[in-house]
C-alpha cells in the first residue's frame, strides 16, 4: 500500500485508497484490533467504525493506538459532539449519514476530512456550498442506485461519490464503473457472525476480494 501523509489526509485520499470502505459496527472492544488487522491484511486500511454502539469510541481508540497501518475513521457522525469525540478518540476522518453545517464546521475545526451523506440534489448543493465535494450517497440502493448517480454526473460533474447502503460484492461493480464513483461503502466485509466467533481469516478473505474490485 502507498504511504500516506496522515497529517494532510483529504477526503479524496480516503475515497481513493481502496475500492471499498468497510462500514463497521462493533459491540465488543476486544474485537476492534483483530478486526482492523484482518482488514489491513486483506488490503483495506481506511476503516469506518460507526458511532452506533456504546463501545464505538473505545474501539476507535484501540485501533488508533494499536494498528498504525490502519487509517481509522468514525461513521454515523450526526452532531458536532460526535465529531469532537471521534477526533479525541483518534479518528482521522469522518463519515455522516446526512449533512448539517454544525457537523461540517466541527469536522473542519477538528481537522477531520468529512464525507457528508447526501440523497438529493439540494443536499449535494448545501454540502458543496460549504466546500465538500467528496460525498457519501446514502442509502444508495434505496434512494435510486447507480441510475441516480448517472443522472447526477451531469449537473454535479465535479462531485465524487461513495455510494453506501445495500452494496455487496455483486452489485459494487455497477457503481465502481461510474466516473463519479471513487469507492463504495458497505458492511458486507464485516459480518456479525464472523466477528462473534473471531473468524478473522474470513474477514481477510472478504477484504481481499473487495480490494481487488476494479474501478
Ligand atoms: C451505512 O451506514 O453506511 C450503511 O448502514 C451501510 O449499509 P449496508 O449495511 O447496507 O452495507
Amino acid at each position: 500500500m502507498k504511504s500516506i501523509d496522515l497529517k494532510n489526509l483529504t477526503a479524496l485520499q480516503v475515497m481513493q485508497d481502496a475500492p471499498v470502505i468497510p462500514v463497521i459496527v462493533l459491540n465488543d472492544v476486544a474485537h476492534a484490533v483483530p478486526l482492523a488487522r484482518a482488514l489491513v491484511a486483506g488490503g483495506i486500511r481506511m476503516l469506518e467504525v460507526t458511532l452506533r454502539t456504546p463501545q464505538a469510541l473505545a474501539c476507535i481508540e484501540a485501533i488508533a493506538k494499536e494498528v498504525p497501518e490502519a487509517v481509522i475513521g468514525a461513521g454515523t457522525v450526526r452532531s458536532a459532539a460526535d465529531a469532537q469525540a471521534a477526533s479525541k478518540a483518534g479518528a482521522l476522518f469522518a463519515v455522516s449519514p446526512g449533512y448539517t453545517k454544525a457537523v461540517g464546521k466541527a469536522c473542519r475545526d477538528s481537522g477531520l476530512p468529512l464525507l457528508p451523506g447526501v440523497a438529493t440534489g439540494s443536499e449535494i448543493m448545501m454540502a458543496q456550498e460549504d466546500g465538500f465535494t467528496e460525498l457519501k450517497f446514502f442509502p444508495a440502493m434505496q434512494a435510486g442506485g447507480s441510475a441516480l448517480l448517472k443522472a447526477w454526473s451531469g449537473p454535479f460533474f465535479d462531485i465524487n461519490f461513495c455510494p453506501t447502503g445495500g452494496l455487496t460484492l455483486t452489485n459494487a461493480p455497477d457503481f465502481l464503473a461510474l466516473p463519479n464513483v471513487k469507492c463504495v461503502g458497505g458492511s458486507w466485509l464485516t459480518p456479525a457472525d464472523a466477528m462473534a466467533c473471531g473468524d478473522w481469516a474470513r474477514i481477510t478473505q472478504l477484504a481481499t476480494e473487495a480490494s481487488q474490485l476494479k474501478r
